[in-house]
């Protein structure tokens, strides 16, 4: 069966244009269009694919919020200012408006990192108990035997505890892709240590749904209004299981 997709009132809702009821009457009154077509209450979406409009405007990015996927390259740091006057990544993005990363990479890592003035999205992107995935791709010292991998995906302790399970693929003899929705400090470094086998390099190839294999390091670009509706769904929904 096809997927029907989600009610209209519930995506302008989540939106940001107030409770369901505001946004029923909102499309009861006409200013509502899908693909260019005016709306009837009862109607349901694809938010990823279909077009929506309030009063001619596109839904899904308020007025004011940027978001910028960037690719950190090595050796960039994810702060705002650094004392040791290393280029950080702010510094690699447009300056106006002011905008800040979500979550942190190490210098030492490469890879996919949000930029944006959007502070609740990064909240949500951020905290622990919306679970996002990150996934990394980690060439390592060794070759991790199939029991290193085992113990990566169970969880392995650190000591600041034990890991949650963990997506674990040996992709080369010597690369992992491990998929993590925790944000310790260092995570996926000090994880592959404790298996014996320290990280050489480790690139950030995903965030919850935002991928981009073709944006180059040092590079950035606008999310699209689909990639923006993608993030809020993904925290969305982590946001009602911990509601329960
Ligand atoms: N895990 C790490 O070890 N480093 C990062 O930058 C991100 C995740």
């Amino acid at each position: 069966m096809s997927d029907p997709g989600e009610r209209l009132q519930k995506v302008l809702a989540q939106a940001g244009f107030g409770s369901r009821r505001v946004c029923e009457d909102l499309i009861a009154d006409g200013r509502v269009t899908v693909n260019g077509e005016v709306a009837t209450l009862g109607r349901r979406v694809h938010p990823e694919h279909d077009r929506i409009e309030v009063d001619g405007v596109p839904v899904g990015v308020r007025p004011g919020l940027v978001y910028y996927l960037l690719n950190k390259p090595r050796g960039v740091v994810t702060t705002a200012h650094d004392p040791q006057g290393r280029r950080t990544v702010v510094e690699l993005v447009p300056s106006d408006p002011r905008v800040f990363p979500v979550g942190r990479l190490d210098a030492d890592t490469e890879g996919l990192l949000l930029v944006t003035n959007d502070g609740e999205l990064t909240h949500r992107l951020t905290h622990p108990s919306f679970g996002v995935e990150k996934e990394y791709v980690a060439q390592v010292e060794g070759r991790p035997s199939r029991g290193a991998v085992r113990r990566l995906r169970e969880g392995v302790e650190l000591d600041d505890g034990m890991t949650a399970p963990a997506k674990v693929a040996l992709i080369e003899p010597n690369v992992l892709r491990i998929v993590i929705h925790e944000g310790r400090n260092r995570q996926v470094r000090r994880m592959c240590e404790a298996v014996g086998h320290p990280v050489v390099r480790l690139v950030r190839t995903r965030i919850g749904p935002l991928r981009d294999p073709k944006l180059r390091p040092g590079a950035w670009r606008p999310l699209e209004t689909a990639e923006v509706r993608a993030l809020e769904r993904a925290t969305t929904r982590g946001a009602e299981q911990v509601e329960g």
